[in-house]
């Protein structure tokens, strides 16, 4: 069972095992199965039968094309990789070295029973300014790659793809050479019809959503990989007229230092905010900030949650429980691993030296009220270029997790979340090598359940 939150924050129990699983944006968000930051950048979201998946761009080498990859989930929160729908050629062609694939998004076609996949196809130097399409009979399996082209001969950068209630699906498409156009798809969804609307306006990584009967579109603004105010419009009818674009997170935030790449929508009154927050010079390291997004008749909003959390079922998002932190400096250190000073860090000091050849060790005692299955997070420091691993066991039970560079951060910690189930009482966790150098554990943050 199931606690449930209200969104005042009280917590009604209702049986005797919480559940208080978060979406900490901006967090390194580790597979289930890999052991791995999810690489799915730029990614869309489609949901069958009761489970989410996110279609995205592995980025772990950099902006050339590596995969498309698919990963799983039934809460949005806790992640599986399935695997690659699209991989790179050794040949040279749209797909072969050296090439841009961005912001993969598929829709199902209920007619023919296809998947069908729209990409933006590029060249390095971002001249080609191509659609791709590939197509699926499984959702989540290999796809075939059809073809690339200008859609009804226009420049095509970013995309976005939307399917509305009645079957027809449009295309969302930035033409540097003119802004942003809504391009109706043929039945088949495989090649374009007509322009449904055109903006003389630039908004790049375009999400269109429907929201109680109103079309909602969000972009940003061209500032190539550094955040922006991002903006939206609303209309009644996808050939307008809309309103004019504004600003929907405080201006000034750069929309918490993201990027919308999709808009996922949760029950029949709520949206989630998707968003990429790259990392230019370090891109398989760009996190995602999801947020839920707040509709008030025309206007939008996005507040800043360090944590909050979903229920996919209730079709509704709620506040966090508190948590309590715990000092990586006041775990028991063992092995190599020793208390080290942190001037980022609370209290100046953090656990350090852990894994490496000696396994530096720390273990935290948490004592908890309830039964229940928890997202911790680690505030952590791994002044790497690449990400760092531990083990993290929980009364035994191990499970790898990844902590993204925080080499390119100029104050604070990261944050890493992994998702465990703790026991009412007093529960061990271990935090231990896994490959290498594990990171600095400035705190471990755990939920009053
Ligand atoms: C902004 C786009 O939204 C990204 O997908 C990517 O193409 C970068 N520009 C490249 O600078």
């Amino acid at each position: 069972m199931i606690s449930l939150w209200s969104a005042l924050g009280v917590t009604i129990l209702v049986g005797t095992v919480q559940a208080a699983l978060d979406i900490v944006p901006g967090a390194t968000w580790t597979a289930t199965n890999t052991g791995e930051h999810i690489q799915a950048h730029g990614a869309g979201l489609i949901e069958e039968n009761g489970i989410y998946y996110m279609i995205g761009e592995e980025k772990t080498d950099g902006s050339a094309f590596q995969a498309v990859n698919c990963y799983s989930s039934t809460n949005l929160i806790e992640w599986s990789l399935e695997g690659r729908l699209l991989s790179r050629t050794e040949e040279a062609g749209d797909l072969g070295p050296n090439r841009v694939i961005e912001r993969p998004k598929v829709i199902k076609n209920d007619q023919t029973g296809q998947y069908v996949m729209w990409l933006h196809v590029d060249s390095s130097d971002y001249r080609d300014a191509r659609v791709g399409v590939a197509t699926s009979d499984s959702l989540c399996g290999e796809y075939e790659y059809r073809e690339s082209f200008r859609p009804l001969g226009f420049q095509s950068r970013d995309i976005g793809l939307f399917k509305d209630d009645d079957g027809s699906a449009y295309l969302l498409s930035e033409d540097r050479e003119y802004g942003t156009r809504v391009i109706k798809l043929t039945d088949d969804y495989l090649n374009v019809s007509e322009v449904t609307f055109g903006w003389e306006y630039f908004a790049e990584s375009p999400a269109l959503v429907k929201h109680q009967d109103r079309y909602f579109i969000f972009g940003s603004h061209l500032t190539g990989w550094d955040p922006n105010d991002n903006v939206y419009s609303h209309a009644e009818s996808l050939e307008g007229p809309w309103s004019e674009w504004t600003e929907f997170a405080p201006v000034g935030s750069l929309t918490y230092r993201s990027q919308v790449n999709y808009v996922q929508p949760l029950g029949t009154d709520k949206a989630i905010y998707m968003g990429d927050r790259w990392e230019p010079n370090n891109l398989g390291a760009s996190t995602y900030i999801w947020l839920p997004l707040k509709f008030d008749g025309t206007d939008v909003t996005l507040d800043w949650y360090d944590r909050w959390t979903v229920d996919v079922e209730a079709g509704d998002w709620y506040d966090s429980v508190d948590v309590t932190a715990q000092e990586g400096e006041d775990g028991d250190l063992s092995n190599g691993g020793i208390v080290i000073s942190c001037s980022r860090c609370t209290g100046s000091e953090a656990a350090g030296y852990l894994g490496g050849d000696e396994d530096g060790t720390v273990t935290f005692n948490v004592d908890v009220e309830s039964d229940g299955r928890v997202t911790l997070v680690f505030k952590y420091l791994n002044g790497d270029y690449n990400s760092r691993f531990a083990a993290v066991s929980v009364n035994g039970q191990e499970q790898d997790c990844a902590f993204l560079s925080t080499a390119h951060y100029s104050t604070g910690t990261g944050n890493s979340v992994v998702h465990v189930d703790l026991s009412g009482g007093v529960n061990i966790i271990v935090v231990s090598g896994s490959t290498g150098w594990g990171p600095d554990i400035d705190q471990l943050l755990v939920p009053n359940i």
